[in-house]
């Protein structure tokens, strides 16, 4: 496994991949790399003849109270996850590399950044899809892998990409959860043992979203009361943490994030719940069919 450092070597790298002619599959990331990202690796490596990961912690995607300073970094324990995976090329870029005095540009995806997180975290969108655009463009991957975690960040991804015609193809990949449901993040690991309980709620509330839609719900506020019920009970409780509450759940189409009233067709159910001073995310897709819209 290579490790590179510096944009000059990747550029060197990349120029001799052109002549191999093979395809190259890419995990962005910004480390401290769990289950969830092992499995993006995964993937890729079934696909691909070349996998390239990078990890970059990206200051411009984090909000000025957000968690940039505290973010966790373990490039030893990344290392090594790649390396067991079989990973060709660890792109480690500093900073200062990739944001040199007077840089001055950005990409927004405006409509697919305007909701859900775009919108309690108004620049987040923006920090990610620059970094992902200079990242593309410096890796050149044929197959870019992205975790449906994340499926927000999914979204505006792949509208840049066939917006400014990138040339790789973004692969969803299923979330990969712990075996009570909790999806794997870089920031589970500031759960203490009372507040993961919590924090499950999240999942716990989605399922029975999309349990009552399985039942025959078709309007969004029924399935969204359903959800909320999951979790305000619980959250009710004397004791819980007053900082812990919900930050949204709703139905919404697939493909624009836009809330539906009416369910139909791909929806997708999306969550954000606080417990403490941790913001966690979650979502479940939910495909109806046609004959089963009353
Ligand atoms: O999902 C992440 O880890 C980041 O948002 C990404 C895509 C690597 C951009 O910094």
């Amino acid at each position: 496994m290579r490790i590179i450092r510096t944009i000059q070597a990747l550029r060197t790298w990349r120029r001799e991949q052109d002549r191999r002619g093979d395809v190259i599959g890419y995990i962005p990331t910004m480390g401290a790399l769990h289950d969830g990202h092992r499995s993006l690796i995964q993937r890729a490596r079934k696909q691909c003849a070349t996998v390239v990961v990078s990890i970059f912690v990206n200051p411009l995607q984090f909000g000025p109270t957000e968690d940039y300073r505290r973010y966790p970094r373990d490039s030893t324990g990344d290392l090594s996850l790649c390396r067991e995976e079989h990973a060709d090329v660890v792109f480690l870029p500093q900073s200062a590399g990739l944001y040199p005095p007077r840089f001055q540009t950005s990409v927004t995806v405006h409509e697919l950044s305007r909701r859900w997180e775009g919108e309690r975290r108004p620049t987040h969108f923006q920090g990610v899809a620059t970094i992902v655009t200079k990242l593309l463009n410096l890796v050149r991957p044929g197959r870019t892998f992205l975790g449906q975690k994340d499926y927000q960040q999914f979204l505006v991804i792949r509208q840049l990409v066939k917006d400014l015609e990138l040339d790789t193809r973004v692969i969803l990949c299923p979330t990969i959860r712990d075996a009570d449901g909790l999806a794997l993040s870089s920031r589970n690991r500031y759960l203490s043992q009372s507040q993961r309980r919590r924090a499950l709620l999240l999942y716990q509330a989605l399922s029975a979203g999309k349990a009552a839609i399985a039942k025959g719900a078709r309007r969004s506020p029924m399935v969204e009361r359903t959800m909320a019920m999951v979790i305000n009970r619980v959250l009710s409780l004397e004791g819980t943490d007053p900082r812990s509450r919900i930050d949204y759940l709703a139905c919404c189409d697939a493909e624009t994030l836009e809330p539906v009233t009416r369910l139909q067709g791909k929806v997708v159910l999306v969550g954000a719940l606080r417990i403490g001073s941790i913001r966690l995310l979650d979502n479940l897709i939910v495909q109806i069919r046609q004959d089963e819209t009353s």
